[in-house]
């Protein structure tokens, strides 16, 4: 059973109002350390944080007046030191009928009846670990709000993408997944400003390592951004998504992004084939430590609405079903799973989060690697949405959201809301 420490640099002083055990039991304060344990339940994994505060050495002994044998003796004479009675019974309102009490042998609420034994018992944890957080960059120097993605931004690629980096790094968040706005005069129907090695993205990735060499940068392994016809792939003149063609440009893609020191690239495309030649590219330029993060079951999704707005990479023409899955679909997931998994995938994703649970507990059921859920802006914006309309409480709504995609298997999540979920977890509120 391997055990870790976790240093989630956390710089927030206290724990206020928000009811952080419930979600994590992690704490901030300079003297904690953060313990995560893996424990085995069911057959899974779970999180656990313990949290040890260094032993109190105040130096002060009580003086006491009775030696252990007095104590005891008197005790054996019958005169116990006085405690407190037993609590009255407290009282049922008038009109509570009197009943006989059920006979039951079990009753799952004597588990659940205080804070501690909640806490006790709660069979998954989530931390700011466990995100990754996910930013729109620009050519821009300004940050530039996002219509459909309230608290969102185009950041500017030297200043505020690398002030959202330190802000999401001050409360643990040290992963991040990069989604570049290229400029319409760098599309064209092949995408090659994707692997353009002063592009954008790996300008950014540049930057961000000389800032902070040990930040984990994940990046986005598709043509969309870069493609005139807003297509994740080549598009041939009947309309048809070229496969092998477009894999060869997602290999020069991602050893763009390799040397310039990504951590993690993530083929989001959905073309067959894609993970092996990927691995086998990296491999051939000596990048065989890069990992790759496929995105194994990425649904052909209405949700993915409001990033195309973010980044103004709306197909030209037509939907993404020939290569993204159908909804309908859940055996289809295995496919892919199994083909991600024998060409070298290191984690399997799966995309949207919330709508499609019963994937990601398949992939966790079916695989041993590492599990990711995507959190797309259309469920981000759903839960701000209806946050700013005061029909649901926004803060509550995404740290359930965002734990239940832990309890159906997600190791990691990638979600807009990382630096907000954070910042709650280490009893910040905005
Ligand atoms: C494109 C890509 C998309 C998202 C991530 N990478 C959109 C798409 O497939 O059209 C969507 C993410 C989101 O909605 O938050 N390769």
């Amino acid at each position: 059973m391997a055990s870790t420490i976790l240093n989630a640099p956390c710089t927030v002083p206290s724990v206020k109002g928000f009811d952080t055990q419930n979600y994590a039991g992690l704490r901030p304060t300079s003297s904690l350390r953060f313990n995560s344990g893996r424990t085995s339940f069911s057959g899974r994994s779970q999180h656990l944080f313990v949290v040890k505060a260094s032993e109190r050495q105040d130096g002060h002994v009580k003086k006491v007046d009775m030696s252990i044998e007095e104590c005891e003796a008197a005790v054996v004479a019958g005169n116990a030191p006085e405690a407190p009675p037993v609590p009255p019974k407290p009282a049922a309102p008038v009109g509570t009928p009197v009943i006989q009490p059920l006979q039951l042998s079990r009753r799952p609420r004597r588990n659940r009846r205080s804070p501690a034994l909640r806490a006790s018992f709660q069979e998954t944890s989530i931390s700011p670990a466990n995100f990754v957080y996910p930013l729109f960059i620009h050519e821009g120097q300004d940050d530039t709000p996002i219509g459909a993605m309230p608290g969102c931004y185009r950041l500017g690629w030297r200043h505020g993408l690398v002030e959202e980096v330190a802000k999401a790094r001050d409360v643990g968040v040290n992963s991040i997944v990069l989604f570049p706005k290229v400029p319409d005069a760098l599309k064209s129907p092949t995408g090659d400003e994707a692997y353009n090695d002063n592009g954008l993205v790996p300008r950014a990735i540049r930057l961000l390592k000389d800032k902070f060499p040990d930040l984990v940068i994940y990046t986005d392994v598709a043509l969309d951004p870069y493609s005139s016809d807003g297509h994740d792939g080549i598009v041939r003149e009947d309309g048809v998504i070229m496969n092998d063609e477009t894999v060869h440009q997602l290999c020069k893609q991602a050893v763009s992004q390799a040397r310039a020191g990504a951590d993690v690239v993530s083929p989001s495309d959905m073309m067959d084939g894609r993970v092996g030649a990927i691995r086998a590219a990296l491999d051939a330029e000596g990048f065989n430590h890069v990992s790759i993060m496929s995105y194994t079951a990425k649904y052909a999704s209405s949700f993915y609405g409001p990033f195309r707005e973010a980044l103004d990479s709306n197909p030209r023409f037509g939907d993404k079903k020939t290569y993204q899955m159908n909804p309908a679909n859940y055996r289809e997931a295995l496919i892919e799973a199994h083909a991600d998994e024998s060409e070298g995938a290191d984690i399997l994703l799966v995309k949207p989060g919330l709508p499609y649970l019963d994937i990601i507990r398949l992939l966790r059921e079916k695989s041993p690697l590492p599990i990711a859920a995507y959190q797309v802006s259309g469920e981000y914006s759903m839960i701000k949405a209806g946050g700013v309309l005061k029909m649901i409480d926004e803060e509550r709504v995404m740290m359930e959201s965002l734990m239940c995609l832990r309890r159906a298997g997600a190791d990691i999540i990638l979600t807009y809301f990382a630096l907000q979920a954070a910042r709650c977890l280490c009893g910040e509120k905005r």
